[in-house]
């Protein structure tokens, strides 16, 4: 089973009240997700496999780490994953970026797949869904769905925050996925959105309120 690790960090803590807050605009709102996708990519990549590699320092040969294992993906869900992919970059500069459209449709919240782009080779590679929100679930499980129906095995999903009710489908739907968040909010209401929340993540990111 797939874990679920909220990451409460002060500085994670303190960055997610500034989106939180509505009187923050769009130009502080993409920088401050961005710096929060940022510190998410450091917590993500902490299990990342090492492989020994012989150097030579300027004094003596010596045998030290770097990077080893599967090459990663970085995969949002358009729009509003968008706003996470730089911050991501930031520390995983070689990954390369799959594109997810999808958007949920605000009568029936059920989402709508309309573009697909992806690196080939899934298979070898740690993929991480990243999308500011995971509410009902639907946005994610069809993303995944999407990505394992291209042959990717290895996924983790990474959010900003996530309501109960979303951890629970996705879970659900594909229990071998871990769940990395900032926060576990309340709950949803009744039109699906996150309380207490951040409000429309692709409106306050792109300005389209
Ligand atoms: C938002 C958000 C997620 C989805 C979460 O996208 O970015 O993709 O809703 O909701 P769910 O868990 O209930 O599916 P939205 O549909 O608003 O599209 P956008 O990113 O283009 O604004
Ligand atoms: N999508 C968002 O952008 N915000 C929510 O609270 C729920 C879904």
């Amino acid at each position: 089973m797939g874990k679920v690790e909220v990451i409460n960090h002060p500085l994670i803590q303190h960055k997610l009240t500034i989106i939180r807050d509505k009187s923050t605009g769009t130009k502080d709102f993409r920088e401050v997700v961005n710096e929060i996708a940022r510190l998410l990519a450091y917590e993500v990549s902490r299990e990342m496999p090492l492989e020994d590699v012989e150097i030579e320092t300027p004094l003596v040969k010596s045998v030290q780490k770097q990077l080893a294992g599967k090459k990663v993906v970085i995969v949002p869900i358009l729009r509003a994953g968008l706003g996470m992919v730089d911050g991501m970059l930031d520390l995983i500069p070689a990954a390369k970026v799959g594109h997810v459209g999808m958007y949920r449709d605000h009568e029936t919240m059920e989402p709508v797949e309309y573009f697909i782009k992806m690196p080939s080779d899934l298979a070898e590679r740690q993929m991480l869904v990243v999308d500011p929100m995971l509410a009902t679930g639907g946005s994610a499980v069809a993303a995944i769905d999407a990505i394992k129906k291209r042959g990717a095995s290895n996924i983790k999903f990474v959010c900003l925050v996530a309501a109960p009710e979303g951890v629970k489908v996705l879970r659900e739907a594909h229990p071998d996925v871990d769940i990395i968040t900032a926060s576990l909010d309340e709950r949803l209401n009744e039109k699906g959105y996150i309380l207490p929340g951040l409000g429309d993540a692709g409106d306050r990111l792109y300005g389209t309120m």
